[in-house]
């Protein structure tokens, strides 16, 4: 079963909109024609560049993602975005559970699980992240946490929404360490995801589901990821902020599905 692999940039906080704006033209005028169809490229800015983001974007092969969502969609809920307000700027795409918001904002899995259920109830894409941390990881409770980060994740997520979620399995120690994982240590961790996936639906639906590495992730080692039938793709930080650096993970990506 072919899944079309995804090269996705999660900006984090960086950018302003005159940033984001040369970002998109330098990415636009040399992203290779066969890249369109062949692959899904995502950007995920910070809020505030969305909507002029969209104006260039719109009609090339880019799309647009954002980085988090409040689960409802409109109410008192100061400082936060609906996902209705993310599809009126031209979101498809929404990155829920980074570990970011997990570590440093406390979210947990169950809100997590919601918001991915919101989302898809209003046709955005999750990038639902998952990872555990090193200290996990040394007591071998590798599988215990992602099982229950993703348990929770797609408690609310129907079989027949399988192919429009993404899981983004990315390791915590991995993430802006330049310590990416050993391939062979991603491909175990998401054989365990898609696993648990067939436990949750079936085999078939869990099939449909695209699964990513992302963890220091850049174009001398994206390679030895994606020619993985097994990992559709990759999120990637701190190389995505360079427009060169991103289309060259773009390229090795292309390579491996040729
Ligand atoms: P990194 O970040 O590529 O800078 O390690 C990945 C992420 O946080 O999604």
């Amino acid at each position: 079963m072919s899944r079309i692999p995804i090269t996705a940039g999660n900006w984090k906080m960086h950018k302003t909109t005159e940033e984001a704006s040369a970002f998109a033209e330098a990415l636009l005028s040399d992203l290779p024609v066969r890249a369109g169809g062949a692959m899904e490229i995502i950007i995920c800015p910070p809020f505030t560049s969305l909507g002029s983001l969209q104006q260039k974007v719109y009609g090339t092969p880019v799309k647009l993602g954002a980085q988090n969502m409040h689960g409802e969609n409109w109410g008192a809920f100061t400082g936060e975005i609906s996902p209705a307000m993310l599809v009126d700027v031209g979101c498809t795409y929404v990155i829920l559970g980074h570990s970011e918001r997990r570590h440093i904002f406390g979210e947990k899995s169950a809100d997590i699980g919601r918001k991915v259920a919101a989302a898809l109830a209003h046709d955005l894409r999750p990038i639902l992240c998952v990872g555990e941390t090193i200290e996990e990881r040394e007591a071998k409770r590798t599988e215990s946490v992602i099982k229950g980060q993703l348990a929770a994740g797609i408690a609310g997520v129907t079989e027949d929404k399988a192919e429009t979620l993404v899981i983004a399995y990315e390791p915590v120690w991995a993430i802006g360490t330049g310590r990416a994982a050993a391939p062979a240590d991603a491909r175990q961790v998401i054989e365990f995801i898609r696993r648990e996936l067939a436990g949750a639906w079936n085999v078939k639906t869990s099939e449909r589901c695209r699964i990513l590495y992302g963890g220091s992730v850049k174009g001398e080692n994206v390679f030895e990821f994606v020619q993985d039938k097994d990992i559709d793709g990759t999120l990637v930080g701190g190389a995505s902020l360079d427009a060169g650096q991103f289309l060259a993970i773009v390229e090795e990506t292309l390579k491996a599905y040729r």
